[in-house]
């Protein structure tokens, strides 16, 4: 490809370090796609003839099916994708095939064919967040009134149910998307015709080639068109935050599957057994999704690496942009649809939760709420008082409402049997009707609202 000036070929090792064929070739489609824009506005502005372009069309479109037919011979020694598909090309088709690379360079398509691999990454992972979306819904949807813990610290905190913890993931999911949506519109600018770094004499129409693969329009500066990969680190930063929920979920799933905890059960379909130990029943899926995670954040820190630091313009450091995007992509494609199973499996143990709903004393603000309430107390002393009673009911080994009127009027005696009424999960559930709060029916309205939207 350099021949004119090169007399030897590259060392072993050279060929070995420099060759992104193994990788790249996913982008294939792109790299088709990008020549074929490129090839059609030359010939629209006059740079290559008409027969030149039906040549490339036709040869673009065979190399095409070759790949897709599993019948293209990739050779290392053309370095990368660009360079294999090129050479293929001029082989079938002579001399067009040669006048193809006028006015670009590998440096803007490949800032090109990357832009459009995560374009379409971008659109499969939105659909795919969005059905995970559906699926908590789902569940909230049959369980706004199911009691469970709510935890701070992994400690009980105050009863929930399990349909408003389901919707926090909603809403968790809704902002990914919406980075999403917002990373995308930054990507879509074109940075073909940037050529290798400062633009190109040829009369180019890169508002033509920019409009035929979808972009709202050609990048504005060839330096930055072949120097910048933000695109890719934000794509990735929206994976890691959204395959960080994920995980939060998953690592939720292992507790909750767990016999000591018994929330929900999963079935054959979505759990492994074990080899030696015949009782068990492993929540693999939300282990890996909860393990996953490492590489898409790996990913994430490892383009932030290679990118620091890196002088303008295009270095080959940049080349190692690839293999961390490829595989957060689809490592977050597989976590989206095993967490949507999940969901659509899981069994929730309706008793098993409202047990530990009413458990650690769950109820401990209600009552501190009541005294402030009823007896106009002041919020830090019902906090005392009801600090006191817990500690008593924890000696006499009862909870809150199981302590007598005597015991309770023996640290406040302005306490009355009104206070029964807002010491059950259920009741303090149903109170906490702030907007966005618990309360069922302020959770089946939150449901409405995400069904619409989604609809
Ligand atoms: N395979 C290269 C990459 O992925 C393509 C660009 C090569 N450009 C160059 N000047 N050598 O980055």
């Amino acid at each position: 490809m350099w021949g004119g000036r090169y007399a030897e070929g590259p060392s072993a090792i050279m060929a070995e370090i420099n060759a992104s064929i193994g990788f790249d070739r996913k982008m294939w489609r792109q790299d088709v796609l990008g020549s074929l824009a490129h090839a059609r506005m030359l010939a629209q502005v006059g740079i290559i003839s008409a027969d030149d372009l039906s040549a490339i069309e036709r040869g673009l479109e065979q190399i095409g099916q070759e790949i897709a037919a599993g019948k293209f011979a990739f050779d290392t020694t053309l370095e990368d994708i660009h360079l294999n598909i090129e050479a293929r090309l001029t082989e079938r088709i002579g001399e067009a095939g040669k006048r193809l690379h006028t006015g670009r360079s590998r440096n803007d398509q490949v800032a090109t064919d990357v832009r459009l691999w995560v374009r379409d990454a971008m659109d499969g992972l939105a659909a795919q967040i969005e059905d995970c979306m559906r699926a908590f819904l789902g569940v909230a949807a049959e369980h706004t009134g199911t009691l469970m813990p709510g935890f701070t610290h992994l400690q009980p905190a105050q009863p929930t149910t399990l349909g408003h913890h389901m919707m926090a993931y909603v809403e968790m999911l809704s902002r990914d998307l919406s980075r999403m949506r917002d990373a995308r519109a930054r990507l879509n600018e074109c940075p073909l015709g940037a050529a290798a770094l400062c633009g190109t004499g040829f009369p180019i129409d890169r508002h033509a080639t920019a409009a035929a693969l979808g972009f709202d329009g050609p990048t504005r500066n060839s330096l930055d068109s072949v120097a910048s990969r933000d695109f890719a680190l934000e794509f990735l930063s929206v994976c890691a935050i959204c395959a960080t929920h994920l995980s939060r979920f998953a690592e939720e799933l292992v507790i909750w599957t767990n016999p000591s905890f018994g929330f929900v059960k999963l079935g054959d379909g979505m759990t492994t057994g074990s080899s030696i130990m015949p009782q068990k029943r492993n929540p693999d899926a939300a282990e890996l999704v909860r393990g996953k995670t490492g590489r898409i954040n790996g990913a994430l820190v490892g383009l932030l690496t290679v990118m620091k630091g890196l002088a303008l313009t295009y270095a080959k450091d940049m080349q190692e942009d690839k293999e961390g995007v490829f595989d957060a992509a689809e490592s977050l494609a597989l976590c989206l649809a095993a967490t949507a199973a999940m969901l659509r499996d899981m069994k929730p143990n309706l008793k098993r939760m409202a047990e530990a709903a009413g458990a650690g004393f769950s109820t401990a603000t209600d009552l501190a709420d009541w005294l402030v309430r009823e007896l106009k107390m002041p919020f830090r002393d019902a906090h005392h008082v009801t600090g006191r009673l817990v500690a008593h009911a924890e000696a006499m080994g009862v909870d809150l409402s199981g302590l007598t009127m005597n015991e309770m009027q023996a640290v406040e005696p302005r306490i009355h049997a009104g206070v029964f009424g807002v010491l059950s999960p259920a009741a303090s559930a149903a109170s906490r009707t702030s907007f966005g709060g618990t309360a069922p029916a302020n959770v089946a309205r939150m449901v409405t609202y995400w069904q619409e939207k989604l609809a």
